[in-house]
């Protein structure tokens, strides 16, 4: 079994070593320009063209990440880059969906508390206690119900919050109100005061964090991007925090990455800001999970995971 990686800076050996112990019998190695040979197998993240096109024979391609829309871009711009009949898998949960909760019950228990206004207070040398919010009223509002978008929404059900979700279809998750599609996403929105991003990427999301919905949230409300960059439009959210319209946000994804030096993020007082680090790949988790889809897929099953490349995620 062959099996070809790319990734932009995970680190080579790691993956090379990691997946020889899991899969003795795969030879590995990292693709580099001008290697045509044969494989099975390719694990990538932003691959170049080159590296997947007239491949006929590969038995899958594993995207190293969670969201695909890397990949899929790729795919869009040259079409002949994966044919039809390969399917293309991603990363579901390995250890994401913790640290996902991690991040997002840290930062909305922040707000609920106001830490970051008292903080502030700290900064100015101010000793005064803030009116408390009400638990009841703060509700959080998850937009993705997936792997992510969901174990966000149930892990800050557990804190008490009311929580509700947004997706394509309806889900039933225990004690969290759902909503789906275009025609549901305003009542999703009215009353809710912490807004947490967690779609896809896709031609249907892009900019859905606009103007128009931010104003259908609660007055001072919150927001959390965990997403991708593009799913925001950057300048409506700083004109929303500009008015009070939005509180505070907190951002891990951006437009450009690294964000650009100077963008107003930078200095904004009422905007956290991550690297990109929500969730990260955890190797020794993804190579377990990604050696047992490679099994799966030699004993004739699918694996878990497969994208729908129309769909988009
Ligand atoms: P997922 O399991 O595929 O879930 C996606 C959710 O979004 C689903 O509930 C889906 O609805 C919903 N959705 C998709 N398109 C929609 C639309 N047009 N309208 C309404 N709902 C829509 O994905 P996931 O594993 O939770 O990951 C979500 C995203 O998180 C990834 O794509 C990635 O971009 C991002 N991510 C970020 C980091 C980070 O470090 N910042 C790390 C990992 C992932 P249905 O359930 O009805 O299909
Ligand atoms: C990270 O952003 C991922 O999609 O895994």
């Amino acid at each position: 079994m062959e099996i070809i990686f790319y990734h932009p800076f995970f680190d080579a050996g790691t993956w090379s070593r990691g997946l020889k112990q899991r899969l003795p019998q795969a030879m590995i190695r990292v693709w580099q320009p001008g290697d045509h040979a044969p494989a099975d197998y390719a694990l990538v993240r932003s691959p170049p063209v080159e590296m997947l096109q007239g491949r006929n024979d590969l038995k899958g391609v594993f995207a190293l990440g969670a969201g695909v829309d890397d990949v899929l871009n790729q795919i869009k711009q040259h079409p002949d880059m994966l044919a039809p009949h390969i399917p293309l898998f991603r990363l579901e949960d390995t250890g994401m969906v913790q640290q996902m909760q991690e991040y997002a019950v840290y930062t909305v228990l922040g707000w609920f508390r106001r830490f970051d206004d008292y903080q502030r207070q700290k900064q100015q040398g101010v000793w005064q206690s803030l009116p408390n919010y009400v638990r009841q009223e703060f509700t959080v509002g998850v937009l993705g119900a997936g792997v992510l978008g969901g174990g966000v929404a149930e892990s800050l059900h557990q804190w008490g919050f009311p929580v509700r979700c947004w997706s394509r279809s309806p889900k039933q998750l225990a004690g969290i109100t759902s909503f789906h599609g275009r025609e549901q996403i305003s009542t999703f929105l009215s009353g809710t005061q912490v807004l947490i991003n967690l779609l896809p990427h896709t031609p249907d999301t892009v900019g859905i964090i606009n103007r128009a919905l931010l104003n259908q949230l609660n007055d001072g409300a919150f927001v959390l991007n965990l997403a991708r960059g593009p799913h925001l439009i950057e300048s409506d959210l700083l004109a929303a925090l500009e008015e009070g319209k939005v509180r505070a946000a907190a951002l891990d994804v951006f437009n450009q990455e690294p964000l650009e030096a100077g963008h107003p993020f930078w200095a904004h007082p009422r905007v956290a800001i991550t690297p990109h680090n929500a969730a990260v790949t955890l190797p020794d988790v993804a190579m377990d999970y990604i050696a047992n889809a490679i099994r799966l897929r030699e004993n004739g099953e699918m694996p878990p995971g497969r994208v729908d490349i129309q769909r988009g995620y």
